[in-house]
């Protein structure tokens, strides 16, 4: 099953809004399959911007990713990862759609509080990163069938 990484971010964490972030997977219908509280240091940070090295904002991003705890979260489901992205909103919160969670809860795009893997690659990628093999966690959940065929 396709697998994306969530991560809620520090602004998340620190403005309490982390149970109402999960809800919205949950209530789609996503299955959590890895979830914890961690700090994120340099090293990983910059693995996790590799993308970016380079632009104005990878260094800002990077301090703002190590600033404060964040929930980092894998979910299981068909097509998460683009539903994911839909869930999330787009990137700056100033223009995304009120029914998104970026959206809903943001301001800026310097504090957009989620990230959300972009590709089933970039998913493969970070969830390494960010998780050991066992700590993904495979089990039935209640009520698979009435999501999908
Ligand atoms: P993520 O899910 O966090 O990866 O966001 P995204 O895929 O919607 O955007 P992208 O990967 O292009 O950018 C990664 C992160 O860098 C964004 O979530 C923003 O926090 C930050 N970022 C991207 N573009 C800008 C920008 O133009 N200005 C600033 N200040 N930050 C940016
Ligand atoms: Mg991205």
């Amino acid at each position: 099953m396709e697998r994306t990484f969530i991560m809620l971010k520090p602004d998340a964490v620190q403005r309490g809004l982390v149970g109402q972030v999960i809800a919205r997977f949950e209530a789609k219908g996503c299955k959590l399959v890895g979830m914890k509280l961690m700090k994120v240091d340099r090293a990983l940070a910059e693995q996790h911007y590799a993308e970016h090295k380079g632009k104005a904002f990878f260094e800002p991003t990077v301090n703002y990713i190590m600033s404060s705890p964040v929930v980092a979260t894998v979910w299981e489901g068909k097509s998460v990862v683009a539903i994911a992205r839909e869930l999330m909103g787009s990137t700056n919160p100033a223009g995304a759609n009120p029914g998104t969670i970026r959206g809903a809860y943001g301001m800026d795009i310097s504090r957009n509080v989620i990230h959300g893997s972009d590709s089933v690659s970039s998913a493969d990628r970070e969830i390494a990163l960010y998780f050991k093999t066992e700590e993904i966690l495979e089990y039935d959940k209640a009520g698979q069938e009435w999501l999908s065929e």
